[in-house]
């Protein structure tokens, strides 16, 4: 009976770091993954399922010089036109910080690309709940964490506060 209380502990524990630590550390991601960013890809697809939050890094991966990437709004998006003022990235490897929350638009402006190669990707960027700008005073050490975590998780957090609730309950022998 002491084990299996042991182990409920455990459970309990493991469960809490699960909702806790994943929210600690922003995401990078590869767009398209070993795709990178090229034409006749869906980066709607890429992108659906995935909550990207301010803080995480985009990486457009191509050959420098075949391809962009502009960042531009909703209009320029549906027209794939970038205007000669939007952000342009070039390198082939180009970081993008996701620095602000709301809709992101990001086309390839060489050729047709963006209109017949389908080179777009469109993404909502997500605050991070009790972020510095939204909690004056309170550094990203005090504040952020717990309750960005409980965000993040969404369902799975649901899920892990469920196997701690009950972790807790069998460890100190309410079941
Ligand atoms: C989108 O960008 C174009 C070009 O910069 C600009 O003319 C247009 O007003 C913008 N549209 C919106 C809705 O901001």
């Amino acid at each position: 009976m002491a084990c299996f209380r042991a182990v409920a502990l455990v459970i309990g524990v493991a469960a809490m770091v699960a909702i806790f630590v994943p929210s600690t550390m922003a995401k990078d991601y590869v767009v398209g993954d070993d795709n990178g960013w090229m034409q006749n890809f869906d980066y709607q697809a890429w992108a659906q399922g995935k909550q990207f939050y301010v803080g995480d890094t985009l990486l457009f991966k191509y050959p420098e010089g075949v391809h962009n990437v502009r960042k531009v709004n909703g209009t320029a998006f549906q027209q794939c036109v970038a205007p000669a003022d939007a952000d342009s990235l070039t390198s082939g490897n180009d970081i993008v910080t996701l620095a602000k929350p709301g809709p992101k638009w990001y086309i390839c402006s060489k050729g047709n690309h963006c209109a017949v190669g389908n080179m777009r990707l469109r993404i909502d960027v997500l605050a991070q709940v009790g972020s510095p700008g939204s909690a004056p005073g309170m550094g990203p050490s005090s504040a952020v964490p717990i309750s960005a975590g409980i965000t993040r998780a969404g369902s799975a957090a649901t899920t892990a506060w469920i196997m701690v609730i009950l972790g807790f309950a069998i460890a100190v022998g309410l079941y």
